[in-house]
This record gives structure tokens, C-alpha cells and sequence, in this order.
């Protein structure tokens, strides 16, 4: 990886695996714990076979997050629900490609919401589709796992994809002078977050590994330790 580009590391936990019936606090001590982003799994029983939380939830929780709140939308159809969660809070506003009509408007309509754009691949969707919208992503979210739940494993076939948008971001950096975060989520632990680092990725969702255990800041910082060899 071109060290000149290389960003932080940021990891940042799901709440989908936090204890919904203290969401504030759990958003609180895992912030306390060194989270860089909240990631936040919309799902609505559609575009995916689960559902969660929508955006009355985002402002809710909105005063206990520090840190930019990173919504991942697994809706379908997604732009009304752009405008919904940018009012709610949002920073960061994902999606995935095969749930929007009009892939250039839905980016568009984040953009002019004042919130940061990503596209989200699926482990089966080619990154092809990044190209023609490229100038308008601040993130792209590979996913390592087939959305709609947590605590699955890692597909390994993700290793390659995240070398292949790696190369697509930097040449596209050199060229504009422009980074694009690239975040991996599903599956992600302490025993395979070095392997995702050193294939490319900058960000790392991690639901199940830190909201599974007790102790917060023990799991982020051990994650914190094998990235530090990453170069
Ligand atoms: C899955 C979600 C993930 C999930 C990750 O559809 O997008 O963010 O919470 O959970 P773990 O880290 O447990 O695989
Ligand atoms: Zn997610």
C-alpha cells in the first residue's frame, strides 16, 4: 500500500450486536472503548430478510455519538430514506447499488444532504459499477458477508476484491488527489483484521467481536494491535 495515501485506521463497531434496551450507553462505552465510526445497520425486511432500526432511532441516539455516525442502508427503495437520516444525524450514508434505481442520484441526493457517499458491494456484485461514479464516493463498503446479519463468517473471496478497489482508489487518489475510504464489514475479529488490513482495506466494521464481549475497549485495542503492523 502507497504509505503517502494511507489513512488512519478506523474500526468501526455495528450496534447491531449492542444491547438494544441501552443503546445510549452501549454508543457511550464503545466510544470510551476507541471506536472511530458507529455503524449503523438499517435493515427493513426487503432488500434484506431482517429488520432493525430506521432513522427516530439515528436522533435518538444521535447525542450520545462523538464520533461520525456511519449508516449503512439496506432498504430498498433507498432516497427517501437519504433525506430521513441525514436530518437524523447521519455523517456517513451507504448503499448498495442493486437497491436504487438511479445510482448517480441516490449519491447525488447525499451529497447535497451534506453527508459523506458509499457505495456497498456485495461478496457476489463486481466493483465495475464503482467506475462511472467514482468522482462522487467518499466510501466504498465491501461487504464480507451477505447482508441482514451479524456474527457470520468472513468470506474469504473478499481478500482479493479489497486488493483489486484498493488499486482502483489509489490510482484514482494519484491522479485526483482525492481519498476514498475503503471499509470491509462481516466477519471481522481479531484473528483476520490484519489479513483484511494488508489486503487494502482502511475500515473495519466489527459488530459481534466487540458488542459480543464485555469489555469494550479490550477487544478495540487488541485490534488496534495487530493493525500496528501493518505498514
Ligand atoms: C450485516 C451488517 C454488518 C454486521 C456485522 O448485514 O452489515 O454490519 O453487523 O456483524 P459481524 O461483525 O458480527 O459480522
Ligand atoms: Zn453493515
Amino acid at each position: 500500500m502507497n504509505k503517502l495515501i494511507k489513512p488512519d485506521f478506523f474500526i468501526a463497531p455495528s450496534i447491531l450486536s449492542a444491547n438494544f434496551a441501552c443503546l445510549g450507553n452501549e454508543i457511550a462505552s464503545v466510544i470510551e472503548g476507541g471506536a472511530d465510526w458507529i455503524h449503523f445497520d438499517v435493515m427493513d425486511n426487503h432488500y434484506v430478510p431482517n429488520l432493525t432500526f430506521g432513522p427516530m432511532v439515528c436522533q435518538a441516539i444521535k447525542p450520545y455519538a462523538s464520533v461520525p455516525i456511519d449508516v449503512h442502508l439496506m432498504v430498498e427503495p433507498v432516497d427517501e430514506m437519504i433525506n430521513a437520516f441525514a436530518a437524523a444525524g447521519a455523517n456517513i450514508i451507504t448503499f448498495h447499488p442493486e437497491a436504487s434505481r438511479h445510482i448517480d442520484r441516490s449519491l447525488s441526493l447525499i451529497k447535497a444532504a451534506g453527508c459523506e457517499a458509499g457505495l456497498v458491494l456485495n461478496p457476489a456484485t463486481p466493483i465495475h459499477v464503482l467506475a462511472e461514479v467514482i468522482d462522487k464516493l467518499d466510501v466504498v463498503l465491501l461487504m464480507s458477508v451477505n447482508p441482514g446479519f451479524g456474527g457470520q463468517s468472513f468470506i474469504s473471496s473478499t481478500l482479493k476484491k479489497i486488493s483489486q478497489v484498493r488499486a482502483l482508489i489509489n490510482e484514482y487518489a494519484k491522479e485526483n488527489g482525492r481519498y476514498i475510504r475503503l471499509e470491509v464489514d462481516g466477519g471481522i475479529k481479531i484473528d483476520n483484521i490484519a489479513q483484511v488490513a494488508s489486503a487494502g482495506a482502511d475500515t473495519f466494521v466489527a459488530g459481534s467481536a466487540i458488542f459480543g464481549h464485555n469489555d469494550y475497549a479490550k477487544q478495540i485495542t487488541a485490534m488496534r494491535t495487530q493493525l500496528a503492523n501493518i505498514s
